[in-house]
């Protein structure tokens, strides 16, 4: 039982194997947070850590008379609220029948049932089965009656806990909520960093880390998705935490869209964590009776620096999160046209392409952009989901038949949420544009958005995706997402309730991809938002692989990969091997660095296959089977950051290890070559030290021969002594280790 409630001192304790979570109903019902962090016992009562004293300038509650001591400004709560006497960043901002803007919950009562709650409409960490306990605490507030319930639940094996909230609308009228945040995450005491991931197209989930300030640190998005610009994930630890040690407090928003993170540190040295759908521009109406769900965050910690972090939410997404049988069975090595063809391609030469593919071991082609509609460039054809025939002249079925003759599958590309103006769904349906009345829109990319919140929309949209999935047979879905949301406004909703739009919109893209996931079970679906503009854990639960990013350098890689492991599962990295001169930077890499990059995700390739010599192609052969062979490592294994990219600019190396340790995989890719090079002194970790493991090079590296062929080390001298790494030739070379235990 991970969740314990001692009446006599109203505590609650949430245990994890590793970790402990405690809150309190405090004097006057208030529920109050007392920590979170490395395992205590379920007695232990830390009461103290939420001790009253009197701040000037912080109210009391009135019940308090004329004692100064208790106020909920500097004590650590578990859901702020606004208007009640904390000054801090609230959850909560609710306008009620009576116009006022307060909320002043109280503790009514709980629950505790076994397996995981699941808010409505939205992704969620679910239950495989006796895994997981939750607990649900009431409350409410004396005077409006507005209720909310937050639920916890708690995933004892995988050192998890996840919450969200549900705000009832229990008063006399109509409630409007201007902020209704998932989670808040108080600390009495610390010297913390805080870490957030930000970017742009092409440069996705770069590390920034900056010591804890007075006042606040944000990362959020009002780009209606979560964006290339901010990622919803935000780390506190240590000032001192590393890799291997030191506290670390993950918070991961399983959204989509607007979100905010935000870290505020206090007048007295307390930190405040939030995080949940952006308050900007949202206001949803709550009539009486009806609720609001907010979305679910993940929170995870490490006493065992961010290395561990990472490898307990990899376990919980791929586990917990992702959904379908790709969640278990080994994924297609594929190869896409895009960087191929672009769009100028037909039948004849994806087939082409299809040939030489499956000669090498290759198991999938994906259609990317371009097959449909009147689609010769990016200025037309979206939402007209039907075949050029043009392009595909015998239709997709006998396209598909011809790949499928080759041994291969096909995949399809899709931009469901978009509209082109010169398409026929345009001329048929302007009105199906988010688009305030009279107002022409703003362009991306020539595109507008089409209002996702729609029933009507979304069912036009799984009727043709639908037909087209089911008139050929198709085994992977890209669902491909290329501009951002401006002039938001819903033709199908009143005025009062457009600031409920961004965040239909999001419910609106789960419901379909629900419905087109449950209709097509065997479909791999992966998603794709220029590169990586919505990789979150919300879209893990109806996608197992993003496109990370449309950089595919392999050196830009390097950490654009590193940045997205902070809380992605490697499974879930979408990644492929491009041309050279690569087509975004120019730059020329080895093709063996190029294999050994993107087998660190799902692997497969993006280039004219046609024209490969025959020596790469037998190099792509070799790529092809070893990631096949190395694919449960890659996909299942313990992942370590073995360096930081954005430090060391001369090589960047990371591990794959087996969880019995039996095996491990060493990459390391020499960024900067010098004449008189550092020494690439590696330390492996999450090896058994008492077990004598093999050094050899992958045969990847066929053009180069690497010293620790066969030698023998134990798992102590890996970990502890390291591997000196020998020159590699040239900018960009690359090896691969593999270390078997004999
Ligand atoms: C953006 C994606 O990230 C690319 O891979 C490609 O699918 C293009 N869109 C097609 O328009």
């Amino acid at each position: 039982m991970p969740i314990f409630y001692n009446p006599e001192i109203k505590i609650f304790t949430l245990q994890t194997q590793n970790t402990t979570y405690q809150m309190k109903v405090g004097d006057y019902g208030y529920l109050l947070h007392l920590y979170y962090g490395a395992k205590i016992g379920e007695n232990d009562d830390l009461s103290l850590l939420a001790y009253p004293l009197e701040r000037s300038f912080s109210g009391n509650p009135n019940e308090a008379g004329y004692d100064r001591s208790f106020t909920i400004d500097t004590l650590p709560q578990e859901y702020s609220m606004f208007g009640s006497g904390d000054f801090r960043s609230s959850c909560l901002i609710p306008v009620n029948p009576d116009g006022t803007r307060e909320a002043d919950l109280r503790y009514v009562s709980h629950e505790i049932e076994s397996g995981a709650a699941a808010p409505q409409g939205l992704p969620h960490v679910y239950d495989n089965g006796g895994e997981a306990e939750t607990l649900k605490i009431h409350l409410q507030d004396p005077v409006s009656h507005l209720a909310v319930t937050l639920v916890y639940t708690v995933f004892a094996a995988r050192d998890a806990i996840t919450r969200y909230a549900v705000i009832e609308n229990k008063t006399t009228g109509r409630v409007e909520l201007e902020k209704a945040l998932s989670a808040c995450l108080d600390f009495t005491h610390g010297d913390y960093d805080v870490i957030t991931f930000w970017g742009r197209h092409c440069f996705e989930r770069a590390v920034e880390r900056t010591p804890v300030r007075h006042g606040k640190i944000v990362a959020d998005s009002l780009r209606g998705a979560s964006s290339h610009q901010q990622n919803p994930f935000m780390i506190l630890c240590d000032h001192d935490a590393t890799e291997t040690a030191g506290d670390c407090w993950g918070m991961s928003l399983l959204y989509s869209g607007n979100f905010i993170a935000e870290c505020e540190y206090d007048q007295i040295w307390q930190t405040r964590l939030t995080m949940g759908i952006h308050p900007h521009a949202f206001r949803w109406v709550l009539e009486q009776g009806e609720s609001f769900t907010t979305p679910e965050v993940a929170m995870i910690y490490s006493g065992e620096g961010l290395g561990e972090l990472s490898r307990r939410y990899h376990k919980l997404y791929r586990h917990n999160l992702c959904r379908g049988q790709y969640k278990t069975s080994r994924r297609p090595v594929l190869i896409n046209n895009w960087e191929a063809t672009y769009f100028d391609f037909d039948d004849d030469k994806l087939v082409k392409i299809a040939e030489d593919a499956s000669k090498l071991g290759i198991e999938l082609l994906v259609m990317d952009d371009g097959w449909f509609g009147k689609r010769e460039g990016d200025t037309s054809g979206l939402g007209d989901w039907f075949v050029n025939t043009q392009k595909l002249r015998g239709g997709l079925d006998s396209l598909c038949r011809r790949i499928n003759a080759l041994g291969m599958k096909l995949g399809i590309w899709f931009e469901p949420e978009m509209i082109s103006e010169d398409s026929d769904l345009y001329r048929a349906h302007p009105e199906w544009c988010l688009r305030g009345p009279g107002r022409a829109g703003v362009r991306s990319r020539y595109q507008f958005v089409l209002d996702m919140s729609r029933e009507d929309v979304r069912q036009y949209l799984f009727d043709v995706i639908s037909g087209v999935l089911s008139s050929a047979n198709l085994e992977y879905v890209k669902w491909d997402m290329n501009r951002h949301i401006s002039n938001i406004y819903s033709g199908a909703l009143p005025a009062e309730k457009q600031g409920e739009v961004y965040h239909r919109y999001i419910l609106g893209v789960y419901d379909l991809m629900e419905r087109l996931t449950s209709a097509f079970p065997h479909v791999l679906f992966e998603g794709c938002s220029g590169g990586g503009g919505r990789f979150d854990a919300g879209m893990l639960y109806y996608t197992p692989q993003i496109w990370c990013s449309d950089d595919t350098d392999a050196i830009e890689r390097l950490s654009i990969q590193y940045g997205t492991s902070f809380s992605y599962p490697i499974s879930a990295v979408g990644s492929h091997v491009s041309a050279v001169p690569n087509h975004q930077t120019g730059r020329v890499t080895p093709l063996a660095t190029r294999g050994i990059v993107a087998m660190s995700g799902t692997f497969g390739y993006e280039l004219d296959i046609n024209k490969m010599t025959a020596e790469e192609k037998e190099i792509v052969k070799e790529q092809v089977a070893r990631f096949k062979e190395i694919y449960s490592l890659v996909s299942d294994g313990d992942y370590y950051r073995l360096t930081d990219p954005f430090k060391n600019t001369n090589y960047t190396a990371w591990q794959f290890t087996a969880p019995d340790q039996s095996r491990a995989l060493l990459n390391v890719v020499q960024v900067k070559m010098e004449v008189c090079p550092v020494n690439f002194l590696i330390r492996l970790r999450g090896l058994n030290p008492g077990a004598r493991y093999c050094v050899q090079a992958a045969p990847l590296n066929a053009t180069q021969r690497f010293e620790h062929e066969g030698t023998v080390y134990t798992g102590a001298a890996l970990m502890n002594a390291g591997l000196l790494i020998p020159l590699l030739k040239g900018d960009y070379a690359a090896v691969q280790y593999e270390i078997i235990q004999l």
